[in-house]
């Protein structure tokens, strides 16, 4: 095996046609656009139809990136998905996903660590990239949030929305992986999670009359959460990069409140122009929300060769992670 570098050489993104606005809300919940536009800076979400499963969406965004990459399906030798929400509890969705684009005997495999899901994602593959073990690989990250939320819940079902995006990642001779921070901490499951439906308390008529088949979180406690981890991660990912928050182009972060990207982006001195923000079009679409922004930032030009971009993200686990990486054209 040989290392290498390795740098993303196609992009792309897709969300369902389907939108759910601020006044949709309204008339459903006990709910207003004032109160979700100034605590979330939510607008719009895009919800898959009854027939649209994750592998769907992500099959979408897959084909745009690897259009972009100039890559056939065939030449990618390992398919990875990060999501919560797969086709089923097993097989792994990356598997249906490398059918459905007729690359058969492929390795492919999830990972499921929640709104982390796409920076624990990028790391992994890059270091597949990096060691030699893959010349290249996809890696999509791809919700149906929307099945898994309690509509009935005004804290919840205001959040979130469906979508993928998607990377392919290539050994280069540049290198665009500067440095990952990773963690987690599994000691509070119970401030986010989806409860039942596990081995530890079967989906029983009880529990699903509860509706803990549903999304549940304590919004307060994970917002004070995500704050710090957001700050502590990028910090960590920049010194182990040798750089500081002034050598910083531009920083896509989780979309999960824009109330907690911008106090985040106020501790680390970073100008609004600097920081990536989609929330009023998707809402939070968990391991999508960065490869998304992602791709809409390289298609609309936002992002230029040598850009020092640091991808950072949180959520269930509790988890959280930061990539710094350098744009390579
Ligand atoms: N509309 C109107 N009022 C509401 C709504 C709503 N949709 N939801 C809650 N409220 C009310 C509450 O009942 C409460 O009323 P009270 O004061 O009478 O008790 C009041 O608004 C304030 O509620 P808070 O929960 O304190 O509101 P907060 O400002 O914290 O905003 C929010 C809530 C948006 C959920 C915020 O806490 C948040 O963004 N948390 C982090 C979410 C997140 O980042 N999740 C991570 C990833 S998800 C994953 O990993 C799958």
């Amino acid at each position: 095996m040989n290392g290498s570098g390795v740098k993303i050489t196609g992009v792309g993104h897709y969300a369902p046609e389907k939108v759910i606005t601020n006044a949709d809300l309204e008339k459903i919940l006990d709910t207003s656009d004032e109160w979700i536009t100034t605590r979330t800076g939510m607008k719009r979400r895009h919800v898959a139809g009854i027939d649209e499963a994750t592998s769907d969406l992500a099959l979408v965004a897959a084909r745009a990136a690897l259009d972009d990459a100039g890559v056939d399906p065939h030449d990618i030798d390992c398919f990875i998905v990060a999501t919560v929400t797969p086709d089923f509890p097993f097989p792994a969705t990356a598997c249906i996903v490398a059918s459905k684009l007729g690359a058969e005997n492929k390795a492919a495999f999830d990972i499921e660590i929640a709104c982390s899901g796409f920076i624990y994602g990028l790391t992994v593959a890059a270091s597949l990239v990096r060691s030699g073990v893959y010349k290249r690989i996809l890696l999509i990250g791809a919700e149906t949030l929307t099945k898994i939320v309690n509509r009935k819940d005004r804290a919840t079902a205001i959040l979130f929305g469906d979508g993928a995006g998607a990377v392919v990642l290539e050994a280069s001779a540049q290198d665009s992986f500067l440095s990952s921070e990773l963690g987690s901490d599994g000691s509070k499951p119970e401030l986010l999670r989806v409860a039942a439906g596990g081995s530890r308390y079967a989906l029983d008529p009880l529990r699903y009359d509860a509706g803990e088949q549903y999304i549940y979180m304590e919004g307060r406690e994970v917002f004070k959460f995500a704050v710090t981890k957001m700050i502590d991660a990028t910090e960590r990912a920049l010194e182990k990069a040798r750089l500081t928050h002034a050598d910083l182009d531009l920083l896509i972060p989780h979309q999960a409140n824009k109330r907690i990207i911008d106090a985040a982006a106020k501790y680390l001195e970073m100008p609004s122009d600097k920081v990536l923000v989609n929330i009023h079009e998707y809402g939070n679409t968990s391991a999508a929300s960065i490869p998304i922004a992602l791709s809409e930032a390289v298609r609309s030009g936002r992002v230029k060769n040598g850009d020092v971009i640091v991808f950072v993200g949180f959520g269930g686990g509790l988890s959280w992670g930061a990539v710094t990486w350098k744009w390579a054209a």
